[in-house]
């Protein structure tokens, strides 16, 4: 019998194996460290749920204003966290020299100061209009209801974020138009001279007053946001976004059918 090679296929021809380029190698490794995190904590599911979902038919731009809203929200923290590294909630003279030093000596100060002070009236105007498309598409009708009552609180939370931001450049402007602010709130039936009492931070209007604003507008508020705002796009995942009440209106088989997630 003659011998006409060794037993099964022949091996591919030898190639010399090319080196991995920088970005290859960078690519790889990224990979290799998000599934290393995405072994242990799966979060990859949990992204492909919120992320891959069903929407229905008809569709169109107004929905992306709760999307845009949190765009904004997301602007504000950035911006913040950057103007709290220079801000000193100090009444006698450091609170306003420090929003001057922002605005002249930093680098991009006044740039982000801006981004700030404008995007928060950008949130202000894009969540009455989420809140009107929601409202005139009758979108908080049952099952939204609990979807509805956290927007509710989040308009609400915006609107207390405004107010306690106002004090913080410290400005003539700002002092006289937070009094009048806390006045108005003192006013309230029942609740109102305690409300007023925790807003200035006892019976005056004084040092501990601007404290109290600065960590109520960068901390209690804010973390508070940040939940609600996980929670209400839990329930807009978890319920799927409602069809446009036109489509409702005319094939409501199309449009029940494609909310399913
Ligand atoms: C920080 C504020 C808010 C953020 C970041 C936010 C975010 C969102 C997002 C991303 C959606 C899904 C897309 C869309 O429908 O636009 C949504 C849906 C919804 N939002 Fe908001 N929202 C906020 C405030 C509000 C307010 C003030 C209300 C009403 C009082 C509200 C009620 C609803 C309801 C009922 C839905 C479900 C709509 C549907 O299924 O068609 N949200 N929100």
């Amino acid at each position: 019998m003659a011998l006409t090679g060794s037993r099964g296929s022949a091996p591919p021809p030898s190639r010399e194996a090319e080196p991995m380029t920088k970005t290859e190698l960078a690519t790889e490794a990224s990979l290799t460290v998000v599934d290393w995190i995405d072994e242990r904590a799966q979060l990859s599911q949990g992204l492909r749920w919120m992320m891959f979902r069903k929407v229905p038919k008809g569709i169109n731009w107004a929905y992306t204003l709760g999307s845009a809203t949190m765009i904004a929200f997301l602007n504000q923290a950035v911006t913040g966290v950057f103007l709290a590294m220079y801000y000193r909630p100090s009444v006698t003279g450091g609170a306003y020299a420090s929003i001057r030093y922002i605005n002249d000596d930093v680098p991009l100060g006044q740039f982000v100061h801006g981004m700030h002070k404008w995007g928060a009236s950008v949130m202000i105007v894009l969540i009455f209009l989420h809140m009107g498309r929601v409202f005139f598409f009758g979108a908080y009708k049952y099952p939204r209801e609990l979807t509805w009552i956290i927007g509710v609180v989040l308009l609400i939370l915006t609107l207390v974020m405004g107010f306690t931001g106002y004090l913080l450049p410290f400005d003539q402007r700002s002092y006289w138009a937070t009094i009048v602010g806390v006045n108005i709130n003192n006013t309230a039936p029942f609740i109102g001279p305690y409300l007023g009492d925790f807003l200035r931070a006892g019976p005056e209007f004084g040092a501990t007053t601007l404290s109290r604003f600065y960590a109520i507008h960068m901390m209690l508020v804010p973390g508070l946001m940040a939940a609600l705002i996980g929670l209400h796009l839990y329930l807009v995942a978890k319920l799927g976004i409602s069809a446009p009440p036109w489509l409702k209106a005319q094939e409501p088989e199309v449009a029940i059918e494609k909310v399913e997630v």
